[in-house]
Order: C-alpha cells, then structure tokens, then sequence
C-alpha cells in the first residue's frame, strides 16, 4: 500500500511521506467513527482523502490536525512523532487546516480575518511591545503588507475591508485557505475547500491549490466531487468505516471492486441515472 522506501545520502532508510499515521482509533460514546485508519500523505503532492459520508474524514483530519486526540495509533509530521500533540504543537511543524463549515471571524473584516492568523507575532509579547516597539511595528507592517498580496492572490483584496460575515459561501473557502496559507503552511488539509461552492469559483480554487502544490506544499483535501479528484490530485486515500480501504491514483481505484463497491459505486451510480 505505502511507497517502496527512499536511501538518503548516507543510506538511511527516508521515508518520502510529509504525514503518516498508523491505525488510528476514535470512538464517541462507544462508536467507532475511526477504526483502524493508516496511510501516508506523499511529500509535494496533492491527495485526495475520499469517502462516504460517516466514514471518519473529518474526524481523521480533526486528529491529524490536534484539534481532536485519538484513543488509539500513532501519526508522524516527516520523522517526528506528533500524536496526540495539540494544535498550535503542530502547527509549528507547520501543518495547517481548514474547516468543512468555514469559520471565519465574522464580526472582523476580511483583512483583519488574516492579521490574527501568523504565528509568534512580535507584538504577541508584552516585552517585545514595552521595549521593542520599533521591531512590533516593523512586524505588523511586514504582516499587513503580506496579507494583502495574500488577499491579492485569492481574488479577496476589493473584499479587504468588508465584514467576512457579508462574503458568499465560496468566498468564505477562500477566506479559510487564505487564513492558512498566512501562516506558510509545509503542509495543508482542506476539509471539502470546494463544497457547495459554484462552478467557476471550483476551478479557481483548484487551481490556487495546483499552485500551492507548485509552490512546494503538501496536501491532503477531503474531496467529494470526484472530477476534481481526477483534474488535480495525484494520489487518492478511500476511507470507508474508518478504515483505509485503498490508496493510489483514481484511475487504479476505479478498477478495484472493493472500492467501487463501498464508495464509486455509488457515486457513478448517482451520476449515470441523471
Ligand atoms: N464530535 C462527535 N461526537 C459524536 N459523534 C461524532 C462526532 N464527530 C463525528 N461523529 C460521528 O463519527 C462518524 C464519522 O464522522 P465524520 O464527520 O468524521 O465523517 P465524514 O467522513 O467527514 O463525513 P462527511 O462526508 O459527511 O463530512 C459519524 O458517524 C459521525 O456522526
Ligand atoms: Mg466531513
């Protein structure tokens, strides 16, 4: 299932997954919501964590993330081992999440949305801000200065100073993302970026994740829609009950029984009777 292990310059055995995780377990109230899940998430590439609904994704990505600890397995950022580290831990190995139902501050505006997201700001400390205020100010510049070439990037700067509240359902996707890519993440998870957002905005935010990919960044998205899968991820995870059923590319996936039986089936079914 995993990729045959890589020889580093001086021979050590190097694995070239960005995260990894081994039979991780959740339940609530004595029902198992992961059971068992396994799986690395390859370096510099973009993968897909399918399933149907209630398999575990978003509870996979809540414990990959430390929003959520897992009762049992282990999970490694490279060769660290980080389970059941807590979020702002891991964060510093710079993994960074977004959330299915996004969770913009709405009361702030959309710029502000993306000044409370860098980590370690200067001013964060009352020392820095008592003796070194120059450096402070200096930081909040740099930082407004980022977040509007941010904002830039994702289409969002005429939104800059507009209640993130008042956005539309795929302008808040891209608000969530934009957040993250704040804190120049190593390595990204999206819970569905693409969900109930129109057609167009979904290519555009395909391609802002192409070239996150580009850009050296590793990550995973929950995905549903299936045609995006195969337009932008190189490599596909199918979890279903809790348990990784299958890895590899779509097209792989396609040919084995199990898995259309447990999820492609359905989702070819829906879209053949249409
Ligand atoms: N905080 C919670 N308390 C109780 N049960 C939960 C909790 N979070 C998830 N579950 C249950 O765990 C199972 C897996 O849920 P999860 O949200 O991880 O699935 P999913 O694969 O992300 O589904 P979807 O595609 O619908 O988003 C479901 O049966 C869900 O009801
Ligand atoms: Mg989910």
């Amino acid at each position: 299932m995993s990729e045959l292990p890589l020889l580093g310059p001086l021979g050590v055995l190097e694995s070239s997954a960005a995260l990894r995780c081994e039979a991780i377990t959740k339940a609530f109230q004595g029902v198992h919501a992961v059971n068992g899940a396994a799986f690395e998430v390859p370096e510099g590439q973009i993968t897909a964590l399918i399933g149907p609904n209630g398999a575990g994704k978003t509870t996979v990505v809540n414990i990959l993330s430390g929003s959520m600890t897992c009762d049992a397995g282990r999970e490694f950022i490279g060769s660290t081992e980080v389970t059941n580290w807590p979020s702002h831990k891991i964060a510093r190995l710079g993994l960074m999440r977004t959330f299915q139902l996004s969770r913009e501050l709405g009361g702030l505006t959309v710029l502000e949305n993306l000044l409370v997201a860098p980590a370690h700001q200067a001013g964060d400390s009352l020392f820095n801000v008592l003796f070194r205020p120059g450096r402070v100010r200096r930081e909040e510049r740099d930082n407004v200065e980022r977040a509007l070439h941010t904002l830039d990037t994702y289409g969002l700067y005429p939104l800059r100073d507009s209640r993130a509240s008042d956005l539309s359902g795929g302008q808040k996707k891209l608000l969530e993302i934009s957040r993250a890519v704040m804190a120049s993440p190593r390595i990204l998870l999206l819970d569905e970026p693409m969900a109930g957002v129109n057609p167009a905005l979904i290519d555009r935010i395909g391609n802002h994740i192409r070239d996150l990919r580009a850009s050296g960044v590793t990550v995973l998205m929950i995905e549903h829609n299936l045609n995006v899968v195969e337009k932008i991820c190189d490599h596909v995870i199918v979890l279903a009950e809790g348990r990784t059923l299958a890895t590899g590319r779509l097209s792989e996936l396609r040919q084995n029984t199990e898995v259309v039986k447990a999820y492609l089936g359905e989702v070819i079914d829906a879209s053949t009777s249409r």
